[in-house]
């Protein structure tokens, strides 16, 4: 008997997760709550509120699931994983007191400085009048931080004082992203390039996965509002066996550590968002799950069967690698609907998708099917990828899979992965 698998979320990350798991000879059966167009094709798509811990365990007794593999931060703060637990369901997601790396910033800022992990020099505050008074010593461009989720939106880098004041009181008195901002963090500004290095974790075992670099910003040459990200490419440039050893040395290992000395015990994907500085790598920010959109460009690049991998982590049984990294490079494009991350149209029909899937591989996000036609309903409607030996050509099996897919209003960068985007000290 295989085992059945229940993915949550509805993105391009769970689309690239439910299809290097529908590989796996071990599968019995698949679902996704909710999925999308693109699960659809290689599992069951349940209509379930996939963040409710109870209507998510309800389902998965009656419908006899092994394991739950969580690809949202939402799902896993609401204490997804202890539902199950209860519930005598595996899962692959960490539990709500281990999740606070990714739930609280605060959190994760004071745990890195009992365990000596590398990281911004940070100041809590839970009072605006004090966060305003600090800001005369501190040295601009100063980084003010919600402590809660604020689906990405809650870090802004201020660049004097009035837009550090202004941040303090959009977080701190006007509540923008409601109690996330009773506390803030303000943080050095660091320096240099990003980079994503997630690991399947089990405990003290793990296995770093290709390490990736995500294009935020909605236009080229990096301008624009942030957004869920515009694409990524793995591995990155700057990652050399060197920095690969520093980062499982200084960062994972000790990370792995302290969670074990705080008897928080941790199964899941972590993700370690690492600014490459002078100094070496620093942790910008901790996840708790699988990036969006480097979930899509890692999943092409790993040889061996994932169902295996996650399953004997959550088993406690992940005492070795049993998955390999591809010595090829990917690239993802993320297609968006015209003037996300702002206000933008949906129900545009898309064509060309069976003519794109020639040179990459295409992962569904904000689409939808209406009388047997594909339609978009969502900002990041696409992710495109394309793999190869080189990055280059990789890159132009992206880009020529993207110009294929046609819906009204289709908007992506052009420069992913053709540079690398740095964050530059200010010389003068
Ligand atoms: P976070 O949600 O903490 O990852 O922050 C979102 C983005 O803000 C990061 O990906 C960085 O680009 C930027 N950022 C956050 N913290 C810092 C920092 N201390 N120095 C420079 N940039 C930062
Ligand atoms: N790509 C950044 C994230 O998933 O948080």
């Amino acid at each position: 008997m295989g085992i059945r698998v229940l993915v949550l979320g509805s993105g391009a990350r769970e689309h690239a997760i439910a299809w290097k798991l529908s590989q796996s000879p071990l599968l019995e059966n698949l679902y996704c709550a909710p999925g999308n167009p693109g699960t659809s094709d290689l599992a069951t798509n349940i209509s379930l509120a996939h963040t409710n811990p109870t209507d998510v365990s309800v389902w998965c007794k009656s419908n006899n699931i092994d394991l739950v593999i969580v690809g949202p931060e939402d799902s896993l703060a609401n204490g997804i994983a202890d539902a199950l637990e209860t519930a005598n369901i595996r899962c692959f997601g960490p539990n709500k007191a281990a999740a606070a790396l990714e739930s609280s910033k605060i959190f994760a800022k004071e745990f890195m400085r009992r365990h000596s992990i590398p990281t911004a020099d940070f100041r809590i505050f839970d009072n605006p009048t004090e966060a305003k008074q600090y800001l005369s010593s501190a040295q601009h461009p100063t980084v003010i931080k919600a402590d809660g989720l604020a689906a990405g939106k809650g870090v802004i880098i201020a660049n004097n004082d009035a837009e550090a004041v202004h941040a303090i009181d959009q977080l701190m008195v006007e509540r923008k992203f409601g109690d996330s901002g009773a506390r803030v963090l303000i943080e050095e500004h660091l320096y240099g390039q990003e980079l994503s290095a997630i690991s399947i974790v089990s405990g003290q075992n793990f296995q770093l996965l290709p390490c990736a670099r995500d294009f935020k910003r909605a236009k080229e040459q990096d301008q624009g509002p942030n957004t869920g990200g515009m694409g990524s490419y793995a591995p990155p440039r700057i990652l050399t066996s060197d920095l690969s050893d520093q980062i499982t040395e200084y960062i994972i290992q000790p990370t792995l550590m302290g969670l074990e000395a705080e008897n928080l015990h941790y199964v899941g994907f972590l993700y370690a968002g690492l600014m490459i500085t002078k100094s070496g790598p620093k942790v910008v920010e901790f996840n708790c799950r699988l990036g969006d959109p480097e979930a899509q460009a890692i999943m092409p690049l790993l040889d061996g069967d994932l169902l295996n991998a996650l399953d004997l982590a959550s088993r406690n049984q992940f005492t070795r690698p049993v998955l390999s990294n591809r010595n090829s490079s990917s690239v993802c494009i993320v297609i968006t609907s015209q003037g996300y991350p702002g206000e933008y149209k949906k129900g545009m029909v898309i064509s060309g998708l069976e003519k794109a899937a020639e040179t990459g591989h295409i992962f569904h996000a904000g689409t939808e099917t209406t009388n047997n036609l594909l339609t978009t309903n969502g900002g990041r409607v696409l992710s495109v990828v394309g793999v190869d030996s080189t990055l280059s050509t990789a890159r132009q099996k992206a880009y020529t899979s993207a110009a294929n897919i046609n819906f009204d209003g289709a908007y992506y960068r052009k420069d992913i992965a053709a540079y690398d985007p740095t964050h530059l000290e200010d010389l003068d």
